[in-house]
């Protein structure tokens, strides 16, 4: 399929777009570099010696987006363009609102200009909220804490109106769990701007050198060792997840959600362990508050993706470790190695 990848030099977009070149799909890539550099495709390209056509360009802006529909006219796009960081959203409630918002508003109507009718959008399990059950099912109750969590939601009400008005439209929504990992060329890796929201990235750092110690948010919570659990995902699974997802959206109308998870939980601890074991290297911890918003657990029952999808999580937290370390010391400054 031609598939326009929103994003596509982001974190999860750039293993996407590999996937999706080795199973003969063409691509092409909208990024406005907000929380990315270019230096990304050249990897991507280099990796898969495959044709990558790229505009530089804002999710939010019509124009641009007519100009990409007529220049490479998508069958299907996959929507990773977006902010989502939970505690910038609190203090930039309206950007967070215009860019996964309007973005998506914009992104759709340029779509039904185009007539393109298929999308995969990139969702989160953070719009479940304080979990009235585990693991959570796409059925439980929706009720996001942050103002990211409930653009996710707002977008994913949206795509399913916009499916329910046409009867051959096709809106696949991934609820991710907690992306972590690497390539395994160790090429291509997440790299936070700044100091890192998420756990993984800031032990990775920590191990490296360039932070001196991991605060672990709660050790009071209701879990075996008192710290959170969270039902992490290599993102080369989640990346073949979309693939899997451009393969329903071939033949399925409708809108539905997915769990993209291993169905298993890890705490921090057992995090910080198995990256002291891929590493080689002592992480120094402290104890601090719990952090506001945070639940103390979280994990998927992803029987759905399983059965529907025909997808399944095949990476451990061993090679969730090992990547992530292999990335963080292959490049020491993330992608401004280079
Ligand atoms: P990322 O920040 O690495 O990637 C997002 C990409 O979108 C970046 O390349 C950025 O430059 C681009 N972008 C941002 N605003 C844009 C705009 N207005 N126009 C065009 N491009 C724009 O993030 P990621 O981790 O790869 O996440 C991708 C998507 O998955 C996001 O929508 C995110 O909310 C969602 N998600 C991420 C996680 C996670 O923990 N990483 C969990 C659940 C859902
Ligand atoms: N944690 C620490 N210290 C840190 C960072 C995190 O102890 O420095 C703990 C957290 O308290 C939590 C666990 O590590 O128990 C995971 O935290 P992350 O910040 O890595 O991930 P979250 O589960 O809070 O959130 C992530 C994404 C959200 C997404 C959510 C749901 O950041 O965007 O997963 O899947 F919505």
């Amino acid at each position: 399929m031609r598939v326009l990848v929103t994003g596509g030099a982001g974190y999860i977009g750039s293993h996407t777009l590999l996937e999706l070149m080795a199973q003969g799909h063409v691509v092409c890539v909208l990024d406005n570099y907000a929380n990315a550099t270019p230096t990304v495709l050249n990897r991507v390209r280099a990796l898969s010696n495959g044709q990558i056509t790229d505009f530089v360009g804002d999710v939010r802006d019509a124009k641009k987006l007519d100009e990409v529909m007529a220049a490479f006219a998508p069958e299907a796009v996959i929507h990773f363009a977006g902010l989502k960081a939970v505690g910038e959203s609190a203090q930039k409630p309206l950007y967070y609102y215009d860019v996964n918002i309007t973005g998506t508003l914009t992104l759709l109507h340029a779509m039904e200009r185009a007539g393109c009718k298929r999308i995969i959008f990139s969702s989160s399990a953070t719009v479940y909220g304080e979990p009235q059950y585990l693991p959570y099912d796409e059925a439980h109750p929706t009720n996001p804490m942050s103002v990211y969590g409930r653009t996710k939601l707002m977008a994913e009400q949206i795509l399913t109106d916009w499916v329910a008005a046409h009867a051959d439209r096709t809106a696949v929504l991934l609820r991710y769990f907690n992306p972590v990992g690497a390539h395994p060329s160790a090429d291509l890796g997440e790299d936070p701007r700044d100091i890192p929201n998420n756990l993984m990235p800031f032990i990775a750092q920590v191990a490296i050198g360039k932070r001196d110690v991991l605060e672990v948010f709660g050790d009071d919570y209701d879990t075996p060792d008192g710290t959170g659990l969270r039902d992490y995902i290599h993102v080369v699974d989640l990346a073949r997840a979309h693939v899997a997802a451009l393969g329903y959206a071939a033949v399925h109308n409708g809108a539905r959600p997915f769990n993209i998870g291993t169905g298993q939980n890890y705490s921090v601890r057992d995090m910080v362990a198995a990256f002291e074991i891929a590493s080689g290297r002592n992480i120094p911890t402290k104890q601090s508050p719990r952090r506001a918003g945070d639940v103390a657990a979280m994990q998927a029952d992803a029987s759905r993706a399983n059965a529907e999808l025909g997808w399944h999580a095949t990476h451990g937290l061993d090679d969730m470790a090992a990547s992530t370390w292999a990335w963080q010391s292959k490049n020491r400054n993330g992608y401004d190695t280079d």
